[in-house]
């Protein structure tokens, strides 16, 4: 973390009573509209999916849907590997895998492709905030299903009140920023 990470996190905007009262928002998008701030924000994101001399060790990124698709297409660009989208119920076209969880008051389902991935790939998953955890490790078992292998986590933000971390069992979680 150099002082352009630092200053670049530094644009992650405080919002009160959004989107219900008592909830504190945290808006990246002053970040996203940076160039400066978004670089380093992609750079430290893709780190994740490099060995210590800094080569890729990656064959695929998965962005969860919908701000995981904003950080993860640069992510795997940086990497020089595919996309994949990991989405909502209902919205991808051919045989999909699918994983439901639940949220708060609700139950949510995640979709992935099922040739999205090769047997024995290694992904990062990338998002922008772990809160539960619930989207994550719904995402884990999707790539469990597909046969491939989650090499580790990119978050931008941590949420440190709730136990997000400790529903991934022993999964290589980077986040850049604790809250
Ligand atoms: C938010 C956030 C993460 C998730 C984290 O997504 O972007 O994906 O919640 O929560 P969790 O750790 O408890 O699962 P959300 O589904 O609210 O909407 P989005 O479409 O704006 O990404
Ligand atoms: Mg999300």
């Amino acid at each position: 973390p150099g002082p352009g990470l630092d200053a670049a996190l530094a644009l992650i905007a405080d919002v009160p009573d959004f989107p219900e009262p008592g909830i504190l928002f945290k808006d990246i998008t002053p970040l996203l509209g940076d160039h400066v701030a978004l670089t380093a924000v992609i750079d430290a994101l893709a780190a994740a999916g490099r060995d210590a001399e800094g080569r890729p060790v990656v064959d695929k990124v998965l962005g969860m849907e919908s701000r995981g698709f904003i950080l993860g297409a640069p992510v795997a660009l940086a990497l020089g590997v595919g996309f994949v989208p990991v989405r909502k119920a209902g919205k991808l076209p051919r045989a999909t895998y699918a994983v439901s969880y639940s949220l708060e008051y609700a139950e949510a389902t995640l979709e992935i492709h099922q040739d999205a991935l090769a047997p024995g790939d290694r992904v990062l998953l990338v998002d922008d905030v772990l809160a539960t955890g619930g989207t994550a490790k719904a995402t884990m078992e999707l790539v469990a299903e597909c046969g491939a292998t989650v090499h580790g986590i990119a978050m931008l933000m941590e949420l440190s009140f709730l136990p997000g971390r400790d529903s991934l069992g022993d999964a290589d979680l980077t986040t850049l920023l604790t809250v």
